[in-house]
């Protein structure tokens, strides 16, 4: 599925399941704005795609970041017709245990920040239509233990996505969210550290495996930008091999 025409902003767009989104985009023809804290990857990601691509390393929890971003796919690329809101920063604990801090960090860089980016993005997707997708998880769907911080702000997304995917409908925003499950750095970091509770994870996978970023997740983000999906919204969409189902 082809994306010409396109012009995307990802947040956390530089590493991850992120740049899988942006690299994939990009070579499907969309034009990308990526904004990320990683420097390093940004940079290196801007070599291997060229003119394609403008990084920005820049926080998603300050709101001037949502403003810039707009800013730069307008004047770099000429417009606006996707958000990918997947930057999502948070710790674990047990609810007694998490500190303000920690609800902060997730709120701010998970709710708040997907907010700011689509009331950013909303005059120029407003033009001609547009699409946007947000991240939510599996975690928060089953409510896994030590995840309160994570998963409020993720169900608080998907809240917020459905009902603006009724507001902007008439100007033919499409609003929908993925809920991942794909092989990180940092999932991998974690499957090496806690082998056991790696395994019982896979072991709820009926596809009997985590995804590829590139080759699992990111080409579901691609649908739901491209015309393809043009007669879906207010959805969430499982890419996570079977693990949770939904009804
Ligand atoms: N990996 C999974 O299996 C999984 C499962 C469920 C949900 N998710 C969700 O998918 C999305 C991507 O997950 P991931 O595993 O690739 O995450 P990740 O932590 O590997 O990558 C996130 C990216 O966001 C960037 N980032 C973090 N804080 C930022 C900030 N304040 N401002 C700008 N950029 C920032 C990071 O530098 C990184 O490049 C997240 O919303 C996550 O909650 C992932």
């Amino acid at each position: 599925m082809l994306l010409q025409d396109q012009i995307v902003i990802v947040t956390g767009g530089a590493a991850g399941i992120g740049g899988a989104i942006s690299r994939v985009l990009v070579r499907r023809g969309a034009k990308v704005v990526a904004v990320d804290v990683d420097g390093q990857a940004g940079a290196e990601l801007e070599t291997e795609l060229g003119a394609d691509i403008a990084f920005i390393q820049a926080d998603v929890r300050l709101e001037e970041t949502a403003e810039l971003a707009v800013r730069t796919a307008v004047e770099r690329f000429g417009g606006l017709t996707g958000l990918v809101n997947n930057a999502h920063a948070s710790r674990q604990a047990p609810f007694t245990d998490l500190t303000p801090e920690q609800w902060d960090l997730s709120f701010s860089t998970g709710f708040i920040a997907t907010r700011n980016f689509m009331l950013a993005a909303h005059p120029h997707l407003a033009k001609s239509g547009g699409s946007i997708v947000n991240f939510g998880s599996g975690a928060a769907l089953v409510g896994q233990p030590t995840q309160a911080a994570y998963a409020s702000a993720k169900e608080a997304i998907r809240g917020l996505s459905r009902v603006v995917a009724n507001e902007w409908a008439k100007e033919n925003i499409r609003v929908n969210v993925v809920c991942p499950m794909a092989m990180t750095a940092g999932v991998k970091a974690w499957s090496e550290s806690a082998p056991e509770l790696y395994e019982a994870s896979l072991a709820k996978v009926p596809l009997g495996r985590f995804g590829d970023p590139e080759t699992d997740v990111a080409p579901i983000v691609a649908f739901l930008l491209s015309d393809d999906a043009k007669y879906m919204t207010g959805q969430t969409l499982m890419a996570d091999g079977g693990a949770n189902q939904l009804y």
